[in-house]
C-alpha cells in the first residue's frame, strides 16, 4: 500500500508507521541493545563526548528506550521524547521507577522544551526521517546551552554500500532458503519505502548533506565517528544473516556544538 493512497499526512504515516511496530521493534536485529561489548560500545561515543559530569541530556525519538539506558546509566538526567505514545509505552515500562528520567509526548520537530536548557541533544535513527530537517535543527539549537552538545547516530539507509550489495544479495538467498525474519523491517518494507521516497533525506543521509544544514542552525565543531566498533560488537554471537546486516548501509556519528549566538536558521 503506498502512503499516497492515504489521507495521513506525511507525518502521521511515520507515527503511524512506528507505532504499529512498537510490540516487535526490539525483537529486530540491531534495535535492541543487549548489555556487554555491544551496549559498551554504544555508550562509549557518548562517554567520550559527554564526558563524566552529570548533565542535562534531551534525547530525541527515544522508541522503545534502547539509547535512553546509555545515557541514563552514564549518570545524566535524561529527558526521552518521542510522538509514538506505543512507542513511549514500551519505554516507560522498560524504565519504570527510574529517576533522573522523564518521558515527554512530542514532535522532535517542534520539542516545546524552554531555551537553552540541555547541556546535550543524543537521537538515533532520527535524523533520516525527519519532515524538516532545517525546522528540526533550529529548534534543537534553540534548546541546546551554548556550547551544548548535538550527537546524531545515524546512517545512509537509501544506498547500501558495493559491500553492502553483495551482503544484502547473500540476505536475500538466506530469507529465500531459511524463510523472511519477520521481525525485521520485511513485513512493512512496502510502507516504509513509500515513506521514505517522501522524505527530505529520502535519497539519502551523508554527514555532506547534514553538515551545511546544521551549520545553518548555527552549529559548528563537527566531528565524524566511525560506527565500526559499535558494528564490530553487533557481530559478536550474532548469526550469519545478522552480521551481513552490519555491512548493508553506511552509519556514522556525528557530533556537534551548539554556537553562542544564533546564525539564523531557527524556526
Ligand atoms: C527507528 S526508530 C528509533 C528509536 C530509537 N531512537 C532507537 O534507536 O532505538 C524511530 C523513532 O523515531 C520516532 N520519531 C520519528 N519521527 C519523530 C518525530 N518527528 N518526533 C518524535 N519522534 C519521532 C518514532 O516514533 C520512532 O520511535
Amino acid at each position: 500500500m503506498s502512503i499516497r493512497q492515504t489521507n495521513f499526512d506525511l507525518k502521521e504515516e511515520i507515527r503511524d508507521y512506528w507505532s504499529r511496530r512498537s510490540q516487535t521493534f526490539d525483537l529486530a536485529f540491531g534495535h535492541r541493545i543487549p548489555r556487554g561489548p555491544e551496549f559498551d560500545a554504544w555508550q562509549q561515543p557518548i562517554r567520550d563526548h559527554l564526558g563524566p559530569t552529570p548533565l542535562r541530556v534531551l534525547e530525541l525519538a527515544c522508541g522503545t528506550g534502547e539509547v535512553t539506558a546509555l545515557i541514563h546509566d552514564l549518570g545524566h538526567d535524561v529527558t526521552a521524547l518521542d510522538f509514538s505514545e506505543a512507542m513511549l509505552s514500551v519505554a516507560k515500562a522498560k524504565h519504570a521507577g527510574k529517576d533522573r528520567l522523564r518521558f515527554v509526548l512530542a514532535d522532535a520537530e517542534n520539542p516545546m522544551e524552554p531555551d537553552a536548557c540541555y547541556d546535550a541533544i543524543i537521537c538515533r535513527h532520527l535524523v533520516w526521517t525527519l519532515t524538516d530537517p532545517a525546522k528540526a535543527f533550529g529548534e534543537w539549537h534553540r534548546v541546546l546551552k551554548p556550547g551544548g552538545t548535538l550527537l546524531v547516530f545515524d546512517g545512509d539507509w537509501a544506498k547500501p554500500t558495493r559491500l553492502g550489495r553483495a551482503a544484502a544479495w547473500l540476505i536475500r538467498r538466506i530469507d529465500r532458503f531459511c524463510g523472511a525474519d519477520r521481525h525485521y523491517d520485511g513485513a512493512m518494507s512496502e510502507r516504509h519505502s513509500a515513506i521514505m521516497s517522501a522524505l527530505p533525506f529520502g535519497a539519502g543521509l551523508r554527514p555532506d548533506d547534514l553538515i551545511p544544514q546544521l551549520k545553518q542552525a548555527g552549529f559548528v565543531d563537527f566531528e565524524i565517528s566511525s560506527h565500526g566498533p559499535i558494528a564490530k560488537a553487533q557481530r559478536r554471537g550474532a548469526n550469519l544473516r545478522n552480521k551481513l546486516r552490519t555491512l548493508v548501509y553506511r552509519r556514522f556519528i556525528l557530533v556537534a556544538k551548539s554556537a553562542g549566538a544564533s546564525h539564523g536558521g531557527e524556526a
